[in-house]
């Protein structure tokens, strides 16, 4: 199976980092195809933890080559900050790391945007990572966006500053009344971060699809979650791109016909950061309890995390929407000591059972979820490394959130180490 797209099936910290980690070490190639900054994987190698926010996870693993692909948004300050970071620990990017003609940068109107337009909303926040997102997909649609290959022809990268920055310091100082960009720090903050990044800007669709072709095994890293996801997410509470598996195809220039498999990953409960509807959200004491065992803080921001019970109807959404074949269930060790467990296995609303993933939101604020209960296994299973010798109730919790999202469960998380992993076939490809 050379193609295979891995995608959160959640609202995102569904613990990809990790799943795609394991998975890399058997990879020719690792590629990134949406998203930007606001992604933050975190992956723990000897019990020392790295948080990648642009670069894919492959970069961890001595010669892979990887590829951010023409649908992620570049922010070239953070990406050159994330390089330097990885040079500390003595991880070199030299001649690994690949970045698509096509990919659109953040640019520091975009991050003054997203902050305010977020203040702009007062109660109605998106609760963004303030990364500058929202507004970078919005100038690619908009057609004014700066792409990495404008980095490569220093008059078309002035003009277009120039035109943008007219319109966005227009609305920045007039509607938002917020502070402004300035041409002249950009242009050279800019100039500076193309004499470094020059040499990695190159045709990737051209490479990925070469690697295929020649039956490379390449992995595609989906950032955030299936919920996030711009079409099928809880939108407006979502990201700015398509997180589900299509968005592997045209953020990176592969045929739907070249990707071979999608594995799902999947929290072995619920968690959320920023605004937004979450029918199974604990309450406070359960959350706060969560949180703490959990590590549930976000990668990026450091915000608390939103903790729930596992719902299967917004997995299925998932599952559904990605032709997700496979899925990896992940943090299973933080249930450990939980004397019973609840599924979601559909919304109560207006006297009515929904079993499907409603696209108004509203109903989502408004229903109440149906749980099934089931007991906890009340033991560790951070020392488990075959399915065999889980707790047989762990095991039944497993086999229920299985058979509920419609899919087999072929890996299990049991705690943040690479080692930490019961597989059910050898291999995940
Ligand atoms: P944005 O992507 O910064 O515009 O934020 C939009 C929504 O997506 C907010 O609720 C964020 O908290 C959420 N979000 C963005 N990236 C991630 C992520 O990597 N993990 C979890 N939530 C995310």
């Amino acid at each position: 199976m050379p193609g295979l797209v891995v995608v959160g099936t959640q609202w995102g910290d569904e613990g990809k980092g990790k799943i795609v980690d394991i998975l890399a070490s058997s990879a020719d190639l690792v590629t990134r195809f949406q998203g930007g900054a606001n992604a933050g994987h975190t992956v723990v190698i000897d019990s020392e933890e790295f948080i990648l926010h642009l670069i894919p996870t492959g970069i961890l693993h001595p010669r892979k080559l990887c590829v951010l692909g023409n649908g992620v948004v570049i922010d070239p300050k953070v990406l050159l900050s994330e390089v330097d970071e990885l040079a500390e620990r003595g991880i070199s990017v030299d001649g690994r790391l690949l970045i698509s003609e096509a990919a659109h940068l953040t640019m520091p109107y975009h991050k003054l945007i997203d902050e305010a337009k977020e203040v702009k909303r007062e109660s109605r926040r998106l609760g963004t990572t303030h990364r500058g997102i929202g507004p970078t997909y919005t100038d690619k649609m908009g057609r004014v966006g700066i792409r990495a290959v404008d980095l490569l022809y220093p008059e078309v990268l002035e003009a277009k500053l120039e035109a943008n920055l007219e319109e966005k310091n227009f609305l920045l100082e007039n509607y938002y009344e917020y502070e402004k960009a300035d041409y002249h720090r950009i242009l050279e903050d800019y100039r500076s971060y193309a004499d470094r990044m020059k040499t990695w800007i190159t045709d990737t669709s051209r490479v990925v699809n070469e690697f295929l072709s020649r039956g490379k095994r390449v992995l595609f890293e989906g950032a955030q979650g299936a919920l996030l996801d711009v079409d099928f997410g809880t939108y407006p509470f979502v990201t700015s791109s398509n997180t589900t598996a299509g968005g592997a195809c045209t953020g990176l220039g592969v045929g739907p016909c070249k990707i071979d498999g999608v594995l799902g990953v999947t929290k072995a409960y619920t968690t959320r950061v920023g605004t937004g509807p979450f029918p199974t959200e604990f309450s406070e004491e359960l959350d706060e309890k969560m949180r703490v065992r959990g590590k549930e803080y976000g990668a990026t921001t450091r915000r608390p995390r939103r903790c729930g019970w596992f719902d299967a109807v917004l997995v299925r959404r998932s599952v559904r929407v990605s032709g997700v074949e496979k899925v990896a269930v992940t943090k299973l060790d933080v249930l450990d000591e939980m004397e019973r467990l609840q599924i979601c296995t559909g919304y109560e609303y207006k006297g009515a059972v929904m079993s499907e993933f409603p696209y108004q939101t509203a109903i989502l604020d408004d229903c109440r979820p149906v749980y099934e209960t089931l007991e906890g296994w009340a033991e560790s299973v951070r020392d488990v490394r075959s399915f065999d010798d889980l707790p047989v109730k762990a095991r039944a919790y497993l086999d229920r959130v299985g058979e509920l999202v419609g899919v087999e469960i072929a890996a299990v998380s049991v705690g943040p180490r690479r080692d930490q992993i019961v597989l059910r076939d050898s291999d995940l490809w």
